[in-house]
This record gives structure tokens, C-alpha cells and sequence, in this order.
């Protein structure tokens, strides 16, 4: 089958799109003829070495894939042969990566399509969206009629987690790089959006909630606690997601005196069970349209690596050339 995987870790030109054996499903696993899979940063953090990880070498890229169970293994219960399937949470431990014609995949880790959803809109929220769903509903526990703060609310992310709060009937403030990705953000249902590059952000957000917003979700790797921490309200949360290098200020007066609480989340820690959870509720949302995959561009599987430089440009580099996901068909 073609494959993009790599022999070391290095830049997205260590990426080979060529030919590797089939995996055949073994106990408990299916089958996958993959139709769709997603780039995410991650991604390009284990190709690039900047993560440790223990990979096995040829390794398959991709955490997601959606496609369709060509085939079961001894044991499974949960799906049969012609079923559309999507799982995240891949190319880890025993877990081969997705970037595939074919993946076997335990059953556990796998997801129904729901009738209504495309293959490619499904794995555009995948990881992303379970990321949204566990951080700002388990960990933030955002509750309705609450303020929301999320930068970049066109990314992979930030649209899932702008999207999830309005699902949840909270009131939704947003950033967006270009007045084009403004109007983006409140056509998925953001009630106020910034262009972070003209206009002044912290105003805004005073303008939207006096009082403080209740949760600030940072997608950015470089959390500014001393900006964010007098923008929250009493009891406010902050839910920081990226940055590993990051070690920023932390002023402890405006956090403290106010009940406020940061929440690290990292999609890697959650359990298979809140996934699977995460999933189930995310399924219904996408095929009734309240969630909508944001898919900037669809490519071969064969342009995995011209997929890695983009997604590296945009995110490390913040380019800005997205505005979404990167779906790839094998
Ligand atoms: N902890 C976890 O479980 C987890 C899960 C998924 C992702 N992540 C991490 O989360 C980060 C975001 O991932 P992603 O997939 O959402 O990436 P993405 O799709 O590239 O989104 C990045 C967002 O950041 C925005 N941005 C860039 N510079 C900004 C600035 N100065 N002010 C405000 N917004 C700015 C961009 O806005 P514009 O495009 O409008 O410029 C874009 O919306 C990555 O570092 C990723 O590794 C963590």
C-alpha cells in the first residue's frame, strides 16, 4: 500500500511517500480503507525530533484518519465489514500512525461516521475537536450564559472551541489575523471577533465582558499571564494548551486575590473512555451542522510533506497561510 512515513526524525523532506505492506487486523482490531486524514501540529513536532517519542522506524505518520472497515479481526464486536469508521489518538505505542491506504485499528479507538457527515469533515474535527470538547467542558467546565476568550478562532482549534462554546450557550469573544478570518469567526458563531493585528484585543474584550471573562482559552505558545490573568473574572479560568518552551511571568496579586485557576491540558493524557465521550457528542453536532469542520485545503496523501511545511509555516511560524485544517486523501 502507499504510505508517507519516515526513517529519522528531520525536515518534511524526510517524509517518503512509497510503498509498505498492508497491516493485517489482528485480534480486536479493524480493518481501515482510509479515505481522509488531517495534518496537526503535532504531527510535524514528532516528524521534526522536537517531541520525544519512541518511534518505530518505518514510522506512518497521523494521529486521525476516517475511511471505511474493509475488514474485522478476531473479536470485534462493535463494527462490520462496509461500516464508515473515523479515529484520533493514533501513531503512538502500538498505534500505527494513519498517513495510509490502510490502517488496522483497534475497535476501541474507533468512531461511527454519522450518516451526513463527509469523510473529510469528520477527520477535520477529530483531534481537534475532542481536544475543544475535554478542555473546555471537563477541564474549564464552561456552563451557560458564561464569557468565552479564544485566540485564533479560524484555527484547527480555535474553531472547535468557539463552535463547542456556542453549542454550550455561552457568549463568545474571539481573535483573527485578517479582516477575511474576522468575518469567518463570527460566521461560526462568535458574537464579537478582533483583528489582533489592528485593533486592540484587551479593549475589546473590556468592552465585551466589564466584569471579566470566565474562561480564556490560550491557543498560542507563548501565554502572556500578565495580560490575560486582570481580564478574567472572579473565579475565571484559563485553559493554557501549548507552548512547552514557554515559562512566562505569572503575576500572582490578579490571580489569587480573585479565585482564578489555570488548567494545563494536553489531548495525549486523556483516557480512551473521556475520548470516546468526547466523540459521541461530537458526532451528533457535526451531522445536525452546530459543529463545522473548517477545512482550508484537501491534498493527496502523495503532498504529505509540502502538508507538514504548510502546517509548520502557519502554526510555529505564524505565517497565517491557513485558516483550518489540512485534509489529505490517500
Ligand atoms: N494540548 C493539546 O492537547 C493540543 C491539541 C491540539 C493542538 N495543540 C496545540 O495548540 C496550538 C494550536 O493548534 P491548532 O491546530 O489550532 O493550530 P492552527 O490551526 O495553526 O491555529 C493557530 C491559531 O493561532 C492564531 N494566532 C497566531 N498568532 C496569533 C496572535 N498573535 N494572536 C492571536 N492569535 C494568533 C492563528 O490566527 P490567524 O490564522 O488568524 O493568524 C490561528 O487561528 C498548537 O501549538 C498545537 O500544537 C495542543
Amino acid at each position: 500500500m502507499k504510505a508517507a512515513y519516515i526513517n529519522q526524525t528531520g525536515p518534511p523532506e524526510v517524509i517518503v511517500y512509497g510503498d509498505l505492506p498492508e497491516p493485517k487486523p489482528r485480534r480486536n482490531e479493524c480493518l481501515v480503507k482510509v479515505s481522509a486524514v488531517d495534518v496537526n501540529p503535532i504531527d510535524t513536532y514528532i516528524r521534526g525530533g522536537s517531541i520525544p517519542a519512541k518511534l518505530a522506524f518505518p514510522y506512518i505518520l497521523g494521529r486521525d484518519l476516517a475511511g471505511t472497515v474493509v475488514e474485522v479481526g478476531p473479536g470485534v464486536k462493535r463494527f462490520k465489514t462496509g461500516d464508515r469508521v473515523w479515529a484520533t489518538g493514533q501513531g503512538t505505542g502500538e498505534r500505527s500512525g494513519t498517513f495510509a491506504e490502510f490502517a488496522a485499528v483497534d475497535e476501541r479507538w474507533l468512531f461511527p461516521i454519522p450518516d451526513g457527515a463527509s469523510d473529510e469533515g469528520i477527520v477535520a474535527v477529530s483531534l481537534v475537536g475532542i481536544t475543544a470538547h475535554l478542555g473546555l467542558l471537563g477541564r474549564a467546565r464552561l456552563k451557560a450564559g458564561e464569557t468565552l476568550f479564544v485566540n485564533g478562532g479560524t484555527g484547527g482549534v480555535g474553531s472547535c472551541v468557539v463552535q463547542i462554546a456556542k453549542i454550550r450557550g455561552a457568549q463568545v469573544i474571539t481573535t483573527a489575523g485578517s479582516d477575511e478570518k474576522v468575518k469567518a469567526c463570527r460566521e461560526l458563531g462568535a458574537d464579537a471577533a478582533v483583528n489582533y493585528k489592528t485593533q486592540n484585543v484587551s479593549a475589546a474584550v473590556k468592552e465585551f465582558a466589564p466584569e471579566g471573562v470566565n474562561v480564556w482559552w490560550e491557543t498560542l505558545r507563548e501565554p502572556d499571564f500578565e495580560k490575560t490573568f486582570p481580564l478574567l473574572a472572579m473565579r475565571g479560568r484559563m485553559v493554557v494548551m501549548a507552548g512547552r518552551d514557554a515559562r512566562p511571568v505569572f503575576p500572582v496579586g490578579p490571580f489569587y486575590t480573585r479565585d482564578c485557576s489555570v488548567h494545563g491540558f494536553a489531548l495525549f493524557n486523556a483516557t480512551r473512555r473521556e475520548i470516546r465521550a468526547a466523540a459521541m457528542d461530537l458526532n451528533p453536532w457535526v451531522a445536525e451542522g452546530k459543529l463545522r469542520p473548517r477545512i482550508d485545503r484537501v491534498l493527496p496523501l502523495a503532498k504529505a510533506a509540502e502538508a507538514h511545511r504548510l502546517q509548520e509555516e502557519s502554526t510555529i511560524k505564524k505565517t497565517g497561510t491557513l485558516s483550518g485544517k489540512i485534509v489529505l486523501k490517500p
